[in-house]
């Protein structure tokens, strides 16, 4: 029977490349995000590549409707058997330049949104006793960096709540599951239509991927949801870890870099149109589809990613390794002349 997966962030970016990988093996995908140019487009997609797709414009800043959107998501394909978290909007500006209204609004959709979404389908899945979800989340969710405090505060935030989760539902010995996905920099439109006060365009810090990379390891933590999270890219591993070992260097590397990494030489208006009240793909907008502007300087594959998905060969050739350089420490001992 075809899952039911529904995908929160669907028009655009990571939510977008999933959905379209989850249609590829015949999904019945519900996609929420506010536009109508980029859900519609989305579900054209997910219907053409075997799914069934139903668009559910939703903000998902009010529980109210996020509730809804799962109702009608039920109504129509049957009970939910994946939520993936994805929706984002962010302000790139240093913090004092980012007005109360504007913070609020970040949370609410960055880290709230995770909420109402994690809220509506545990009262789902509960009950059931089964069901996947999986947030979408990032390297800034564990290291902070400069221009994105409203943001990286909601991202932290996200792992917090989730972690909770989890030790209760182990606590009650459900088989419901809720794992994270911490990802990389990723090729998606955020770039362009994000709410911006920096002089010039915003760019995601170098290594960049491409929004599949991002996607295969959201199907894949549903696939395997056992896990409390996934790191997804070499870069979030060693950005994970640095923080771990010398986090006051990395305040001092990113407080000299951090501005210039955010940003290409291209100059940018300052009142250039932005999506964080309303979306850019609205009735008179168009759609901005899963990839950004950055197609050129994207990875299509990380090696880090899949030998993460796969740990039993991780295991077995690191297992290999060891064993044969014993052998080999054996056999050139046996052939040194006796002393
Ligand atoms: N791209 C990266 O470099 C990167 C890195 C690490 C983690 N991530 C994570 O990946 C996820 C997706 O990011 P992305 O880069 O793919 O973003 P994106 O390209 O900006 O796409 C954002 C999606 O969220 C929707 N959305 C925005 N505000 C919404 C709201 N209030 N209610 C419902 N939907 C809303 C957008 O559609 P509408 O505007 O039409 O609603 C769009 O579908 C986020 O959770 C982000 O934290 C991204």
């Amino acid at each position: 029977m075809a899952q039911t997966v529904v995908i929160t962030g669907a028009s655009a970016g990571i939510g977008r490349a999933t959905a379209r990988m989850f249609a590829r093996r015949g999904a019945d995908v519900a996609l929420i995000a506010r536009g109508r140019a980029g859900l519609d487009a989305a579900a054209a997609e997910v219907v053409e590549l075997g799914g069934r797709a139903l668009p559910l414009p939703t903000d998902v800043a009010d529980h109210a409707q996020v509730a809804e959107a799962a109702g009608a998501a039920e109504a129509a394909f049957g009970p939910v058997d994946v939520w993936v978290n994805a929706a984002f909007t962010s302000v790139f500006a240093p913090f004092t330049d980012i007005t109360p209204q504007e913070y609020r609004r970040v949370t609410e959709v960055c880290y709230l949104g995770f909420v109402h979404g994690t809220r509506v389908a545990l009262e789902r899945m509960l009950p059931r006793d089964t069901g996947v979800i999986v947030q979408v989340g990032s390297a800034l969710g564990v290291r902070s960096i400069p221009l994105q405090s409203a943001y990286c505060g909601a991202k932290h935030a996200v792992n917090g709540f989730t972690s909770s989760i989890r030790t209760e539902l182990m606590h009650r010995h459900s088989r419901v599951r809720i794992t994270v996905v911490q990802m990389p920099a990723v090729n998606t439109p955020q770039f362009s239509w994000v709410l911006s006060r920096l002089p010039r365009h915003p760019q995601p810090v170098p290594p960049i991927y491409q929004p599949e990379v991002a996607a295969r390891a959201v199907v894949h933590a549903a696939d395997h949801p056992r896990r409390k999270q996934y790191y997804v890219g070499a870069s979030t591993v060693a950005t994970i870890l640095a923080d771990k070992v010398a986090p006051a260097l990395l305040d001092r590397y990113l407080a000299r870099t951090g501005f210039d990494s955010q940003q290409t030489d291209e100059k940018v208006a300052a009142d250039r149109p932005d999506n964080l009240w309303h979306p850019l793909d609205g009735p008179d907008g168009h759609d901005f589809g899963a990839h950004g502007a950055f197609d050129a300087r994207s990875a299509e594959h990380s090696p880090q990613a899949a030998l993460a998905r796969h740990p039993c060969v991780v295991a077995a050739a690191l297992a290999g390794t060891v064993l044969g350089a014993r052998g080999l420490r054996r056999v050139l001992a046996r052939g040194q002349p006796a002393r």
